[in-house]
């Protein structure tokens, strides 16, 4: 069963999704999604395994406008996942995401290294973004401001779901365009900026000590297999694993392979 509950912390107020009872796993979504995004995940948590699901700042159903000092950073968005862990009494877990949630985690590894007994990287890659891609996320920004949230899931949608997906699965590319459709324009543009001013983690990688599953979809145009290998050879106890037929989205496109290889890691490593 799914729980969702909503926690006031650091003066804010967000939703959580979450199931099982156990070493909590934390699992941060990607852009621009919320903590929808992992119920194929939390409908099947592995005994002895508590998974919890932040809508990260600016997302979700209860979403507000970011109202902290300057510019929403990927900084602001792992010291609220800090605090909801506080909150929940959480001292240690195992945090990961996917994407835009990955950059959020090695945002709260090197403010709060101590917290991770295991890392989850799915479809994500370390480095900042090039001109080319701030250029990029720079007209996204103006998409959103006049579009909104509509405009944007029109412009990502080819990208985020891989060709297989595409082709075989006709369910998902509507519903991912609801999720997105769902959330608030400002949240994008907010975590849009967030992403453009990223730093660089390739240097982190060498100081993950803990043990690490790095996942992507074979078919990932945003964050391809190539960025998952790089990971996977600069952390020492890394896990690589490549599921077949998935784009960006791989753990909505091929459920049960991701789950599988979360229980996997989750069973055997830790
Ligand atoms: C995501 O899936 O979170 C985004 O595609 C990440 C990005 O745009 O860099």
């Amino acid at each position: 069963m799914v729980r969702e509950t909503r926690i006031t912390a650091g003066g804010r107020s967000r939703r959580y999704l979450d199931a099982g009872s156990g070493w909590p796993v934390v699992l941060l979504h990607a852009f621009p999604f919320s903590a929808d995004m992992w119920r194929p995940q939390l409908e099947r948590v592995p005994e002895g395994w508590r998974f919890i699901a932040p809508d990260l700042i600016g997302f979700g159903p209860d979403a507000a406008a970011w109202s902290g000092a300057g510019a929403l950073t990927l900084d602001d968005m792992a010291a609220d996942v800090d605090r909801l862990l506080d909150a929940l009494e959480i001292e240690e877990a195992i945090i990961g995401g996917l994407s835009m949630g990955a950059y959020v985690t090695f945002a709260l590894f090197r403010a709060a290294p101590q917290r991770f007994t295991g890392m989850i990287l799915a479809d994500t890659r370390p480095q900042a973004d090039t001109p080319e891609g701030r250029d990029g996320r720079r007209k996204m920004i103006e998409r959103a401001q006049s579009g909104g949230p509509a405009a944007v899931a029109e412009a990502m949608l080819p990208k985020l779901l891989g060709p297989t997906t595409r082709a075989r699965r006709p369910v998902l590319p509507p519903l991912v365009r609801q999720m997105i459709e769902r959330e608030r324009a400002d949240g994008i543009v907010g975590a849009l900026e967030a992403m453009l001013a990223r730093p660089d983690s390739t240097p982190d990688l060498g100081r993950i000590g803990c043990p690490a599953l790095v996942i992507v979809g074979d078919e990932d145009e945003i964050t391809p297999p190539a960025d998952a290998a790089m990971m996977h050879n600069q952390i020492a106890r890394s896990r690589l694993v490549v599921l077949p037929e998935a784009g960006h989205l791989s753990s909505l496109e091929v459920p049960d392979g991701f789950t599988l290889a979360l229980s996997d890691f989750l069973t055997s490593n830790l």
